[in-house]
Parts: structure tokens; C-alpha cells; sequence
């Protein structure tokens, strides 16, 4: 491949988004996770990004790079990419060659409070993996995917995991005495029941303010918090459950790891030095609601929470007309604007290509 035929070049890629069963909290060193977490990727809730490359006459000192989010320039994120770019550098010494131009958008409405620090970033290291590859910097063939989730995991933790369909897990862990995965980059999960693979989830929006506490600040925290080791041995001891949970199709022990997961997320921000709350009355009237339809109705249904008030409600295909009856009968007078995206664990995984 001659390299002056690829100064310049264009590539799109689009990512799902993902939500955390086991969550990450807290890094050891820079994103590394303290502990071992388990998502799912989502299937319509995505973000797409193309990246434009072209030479620079003369390659510069700093980064070269534009950022546009809905065809709009957007500085707080530009922020983030500077940083990005500084990280991963050490892989890709050929960035400040380059002016680099991203415009990213999501398939789901932006401002609702849904995080898509994971899709973005994703699609974003796709992108950067196939210009290395256009140029002929890198060639990843095999090794595409994981290279591109451990560039993912520089820009956000949760990222690493928006790299493949279905359930996902990231950092060390053993299962049945094996020891499996990486801290580096995520890998997917083979082992998931038939019975998981419809799992739907109804994102239910309580509130779209900006977050109060970045979750940067967040997994910092954890780092002189009193609970630390009895969460680093908790995460590893759900993980195992969870894993045995999907393999086996248990529903009752998913149902209670999940919800678990969800209220230790929230547990530690607030008993973390600098408590806070991301919580809303909302999202505790939600849970109550939940659990009551549960015992009442025998739906197979539970939830979780991300960092932030917005509840996941997770249920199983054959209960799908009475969850979503309920939700509208019961559920919607406590969301926002009665607002409520129906979604559900999608196995496509990236897709990409030059254009
Ligand atoms: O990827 P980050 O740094 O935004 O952290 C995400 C943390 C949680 O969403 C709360 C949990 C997780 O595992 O996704």
C-alpha cells in the first residue's frame, strides 16, 4: 500500500450503546477498572461518526482536529477528544500529521439523559483503527476489534464494551476456576441461554439535566473509598453469578444480581467522601412500582440504573405486552414528558466502512 495515495480519506462507523449488568467503578491506574463488568449492547440506540483525514503540509505541535455533534461544533466534547488523542497517541504516532474532522450524531434523541459517552467513543476508535489501517501505519486484520476496543477504552471505560453484540465483558475475572478476560479490551460473551437473547430493555427518562457529578469524578472517588475491597469482591463474586446466570438462562439470579449492581452503583457515590445523589424521587417511585407489578403480575422483569436518575426496566420477551402495558398505565405519569425508548439487546455489533 503507497501512503500518499491514502492522504486523505474518509470512514464511518456506527456503534451501539450499552448498559452495564456488573457495573465499573473506580480505576486502578488510567482505565484500568477495579474490577471486572458484563454488559449488553444495545440494538437501536447507536452512534454514528465519520472521521475526514487529510495531510497537513507542514504536521504541526499540537493536535489538528474539528468536532461536530448534530452537524454542530461541539467544545466540551473536543475536550475530551484532546485527551483522547494525547492517550493514544503512543499507538498512533502519526495523528499530528493529520487534520482530523468528526462528525458524530446518535439514532436516539440527544439531551434525554441517555449516556452515549460508550457508543461515541467506540465508533470514534473504529474510525481512527481504519485510518491507521487506509494509511498503512497498522495492519490489524484479526485483531481489528480488539485493538479498536482497547483505543475505546482510552476515551471511556464503558466504551471498550460497545465493540461487539450481545453480552460483553471487560477486565480479568475467573469462572468455573478459569481465569478469563482482559483489563485492556473487552470480549464477547459465547455462552448466553436462548432465553436472554430477547432481552428487551425500556429505558424509562426520569430526568434530561446534565449530569451534576462527570463519572470521571465519579470512579475517582472510589479511590480512598472505606468500601473499596468489599466492592472489588462483590463485583467478582456477581460476575460469577451473572455469567452462570445467563449460561444457565436463570432468570431469578439475574433478576437479583442486576438489581444489586444498580443500588451498589448508587450505594457507593453516596457514601463516597464527597457524597452525591444521582437519584431522583422518581427513580425510587419507579423501583417501587416495579417490584409491586413484579410480585403482583410474575412478569419476568427487573431494572438497573447507570450513573444518572434514568431507569433500565429489563424483562424477558414473553412478558413484553404486560411490561408494556404497565409502564403505560402505572409508569408513564412519573416520567419525563411521559417519555420512554423501547430497546432491546441487539447482536449486529459495529458496522463501517470508507466512503
Ligand atoms: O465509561 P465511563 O467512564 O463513563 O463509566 C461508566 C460507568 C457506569 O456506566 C456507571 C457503569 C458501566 O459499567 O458502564
Amino acid at each position: 500500500m503507497k501512503k500518499a495515495e491514502y492522504d486523505s480519506g474518509q470512514v464511518y462507523w456506527e456503534a451501539p450503546s450499552n448498559i452495564a449488568l456488573v457495573k465499573y467503578w473506580g480505576k486502578k491506574s488510567t482505565q484500568i477498572p477495579c474490577n471486572p463488568s458484563i454488559s449488553f449492547s444495545l440494538s437501536s440506540s447507536k452512534t454514528r461518526t465519520s472521521l475526514k483525514w487529510r495531510k497537513r503540509d507542514h504536521g504541526g505541535k499540537d493536535f489538528s482536529f474539528d468536532f461536530f455533534f448534530e452537524d454542530k461544533k461541539n467544545q466540551t466534547f473536543e475536550k475530551k477528544i484532546q485527551t483522547f488523542l494525547e492517550r493514544i497517541e503512543p499507538n498512533f504516532s502519526f495523528l499530528r500529521d493529520y487534520h482530523l474532522e468528526f462528525y458524530s450524531s446518535n439514532t436516539f434523541p440527544h439531551s434525554v439523559g441517555i449516556a452515549s459517552s460508550a457508543s461515541s467513543m467506540a465508533s470514534i476508535a473504529l474510525c481512527l483503527c481504519s485510518m491507521a489501517e487506509a494509511i498503512g501505519e497498522v495492519n490489524l486484520e484479526k485483531k481489528f476489534f480488539q485493538e479498536a476496543s482497547s483505543i475505546a477504552r482510552l476515551g471511556s471505560g464503558s466504551a471498550c464494551r460497545s465493540l461487539y453484540g450481545g453480552a460483553v465483558s471487560w477486565g480479568e475475572h475467573s469462572w468455573c476456576q478459569r481465569e478469563l478476560g482482559s483489563d485492556l479490551y473487552a470480549t464477547p460473551f459465547s455462552g448466553l441461554h436462548p432465553k436472554f437473547k430477547g432481552l428487551l430493555d425500556f429505558i424509562l427518562l426520569v430526568d434530561s439535566s446534565p449530569k451534576k457529578v462527570s463519572s470521571t469524578a465519579g470512579h475517582s472517588l472510589m479511590n480512598d473509598h472505606p468500601f473499596l475491597d468489599s466492592r472489588i469482591s462483590q463485583a467478582n463474586h456477581n460476575m460469577e453469578g451473572i455469567l452462570k446466570a445467563l449460561d444457565k438462562g436463570d432468570w431469578m439470579s439475574f433478576q437479583h444480581i442486576v438489581e444489586n449492581e444498580a443500588l451498589t452503583l448508587h450505594s457507593l457515590m453516596m457514601s463516597s467522601s464527597t457524597p452525591f445523589i444521582l437519584m431522583k424521587p422518581q427513580s425510587l417511585i419507579l423501583i417501587e412500582k416495579i417490584r409491586e407489578f413484579r410480585k403482583k403480575s410474575g412478569a419476568k422483569c427487573c431494572f438497573t440504573l447507570d450513573a444518572g436518575p434514568n431507569l433500565h426496566l429489563l424483562c424477558l420477551q414473553d412478558d413484553e405486552a404486560l411490561v408494556r402495558r404497565f409502564i403505560k398505565e402505572d409508569l408513564e405519569e412519573f416520567l419525563e414528558n411521559k417519555k420512554w425508548i423501547a430497546d432491546r439487546m441487539g447482536f449486529d455489533g459495529p458496522k463501517g466502512g470508507y466512503l
